[in-house]
């Protein structure tokens, strides 16, 4: 069958539609890169806020004229809204025939070869280490490794730990062997992804050797990693990126809100000071490194003093950049069995907005710094303005945009930033 592939949501949705597209190839499907050419469609789904779902269900509605003019086409949902709705979303949206959540993915060939079927059994094993990924969303300069799974964490809000199930980490071995094929493919940057890939743990083996073995594959290859949970974010993983430049100067590190009676109450397991010291040590080991977050306003009760004190981490911290979003209900989470989502949308939004225009101006207050600095800038392809102009990313994870000159996708070249906005640095290329 020919199976056309289509993500949304996270990394982590990502790599795994990567390991689908494996699966699927293994057992003689083809993966195709035009719908129209498609006998199934897998839409990889998100259920992290309900307008991720919405948006699913949308496509799921616009893709019936599709099958309207071909009757056999078929329609799965995979992924996070799979694993929560299971078999409700084929009575909802009755021309989906075929639902399967994230740990039942070796099932996939089996399941295409049947009628109309759910299969949403989560595991507390599968961690698909064996599988080698088809690099589906890649430019052959930098990929995704999937070194855990899972959450175990319930933060009050959260569905992940519904959809995804228990945490459980990959073996050290494989992630080694898959980041030095991809080294030897000619890759010059590798992301190790998990929920909380900081909480990574197999035997012995916890986060901070793992890196270290990673980085110590080559020199010219930088490792990233995301997403870190603040709790498992140790002086020892600090040291062991201080160690080794090729691991980058970014750190990812979701705080979700300022106050220390709503990170109780989203059961997060540290309060502002424990973070904001986390963030000193950052600091500390690594001057140079860049730190972004992710964060909720209006969560249940939140008063504006409280949201306030989200404003002042904010200033306080000066993220390089924010994932910013207003709470959003979801169905069997603590919050929504013993909390009232009692902000009003309207105060939401309003208070979204006003952190959304104080981090831009951090954001491009941030930025201006950077003017004058020299940065060692992978090259990643052409501007999307023109063809003329390069990007690349600098250890921080800054988009650099500059003139080609002689550059080419996928080396290393030394960059000057010569100007700014809040979101991109523009430079030259240094001879
Ligand atoms: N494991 C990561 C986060 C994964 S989900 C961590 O704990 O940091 C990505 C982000 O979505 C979260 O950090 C949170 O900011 C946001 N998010 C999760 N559930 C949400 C909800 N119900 N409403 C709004 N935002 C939510
Ligand atoms: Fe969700 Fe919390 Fe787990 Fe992150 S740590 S995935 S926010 S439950
Ligand atoms: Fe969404 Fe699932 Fe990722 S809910 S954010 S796709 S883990």
């Amino acid at each position: 069958m020919r199976v056309f592939l289509e993500t949304y949501g996270c990394q982590m949705n990502f790599a795994d539609s990567e390991v689908v597209a494996s699966i699927l190839q293994t057992a003689g499907h083809s993966v195709v890169t035009e719908i129209g050419d498609a006998d199934v469609v897998l839409i990889n789904t998100c259920a992290i806020r309900d307008n991720a779902e919405q948006r699913i269900r949308h496509r799921v509605r616009e893709l019936r004229a599709m099958q309207a003019r071909n009757p056999r086409l078929r329609i799965g949902i995979l992924g996070c809204m799979a694993e929560r709705l299971q078999s409700q979303l084929m009575a909802e949206e009755d021309n989906v025939s075929l639902v399967v959540g994230p740990d039942a993915y070796r099932r996939l060939p089996e399941l295409l070869e049947r009628g109309a079927h759910a299969a949403v059994e989560l595991s507390t094993t599968e961690t698909y280490a064996d599988i080698e990924p088809v690099r589906l969303a890649s430019n052959g300069i930098s990929a995704y490794i999937s070194i855990m799974r899972g959450c175990q964490n319930y933060c009050a809000y959260c569905v992940v730990p519904y959809t995804r199930g228990r945490e459980r980490s990959r073996d050290p071995e494989t992630i080694l062997r898959e980041a030095r094929t991809l080294y030897s493919q000619g890759y010059k940057e590798v992301t190790l992804l998990g929920q909380n890939v900081n909480s990574y743990r197999h035997a012995d083996v916890g986060f901070p050797q793992l890196m270290e073995a990673v980085a110590g594959i080559a020199p010219d290859l930088r490792v990233r990693f995301a997403t870190s949970h603040p709790k498992d974010l140790s002086d020892d993983l600090l040291r062991v990126m201080a160690a080794h430049p090729n691991i980058c100067r970014c750190i990812h590190l979701p705080v979700q809100s300022g106050s220390d009676r709503i990170l109780k109450l989203m059961n997060r397991h540290y309060d502002s000071a424990w973070y904001l010291g986390r963030i000193d040590a950052i600091r500390r080991y690594l001057p140079d490194c860049s730190i972004t977050t992710d964060v909720i306003v209006g969560f249940c009760s939140e008063t504006e003093e409280e949201f306030q004190a989200t404003l002042d981490l904010f200033r306080r911290v000066r993220y390089d950049y924010a994932y910013m979003f207003k709470y959003s209900l979801r169905p069997d989470t603590y919050a929504a069995r013993h909390l009232a989502d009692d902000i009003p949308d309207a105060v939401k939004g309003r208070r979204l907005e006003e952190l959304i225009a104080l981090q831009g101006q951090i954001a491009l207050e941030n930025n201006r710094l950077e003017v004058g600095r020299d940065y060692e800038v992978l090259v990643e392809g052409e501007s999307h303005r023109s063809k003329e102009r390069l990007f690349g990313r600098n250890s921080q994870n800054k988009v650099i945009v500059f003139d080609r000159r002689d550059a080419r996708p996928g080396e290393y070249r030394r960059v000057r930033v010569t100007d700014c906005t809040a979101a991109t640095l523009l430079g030259d290329l240094i001879p």
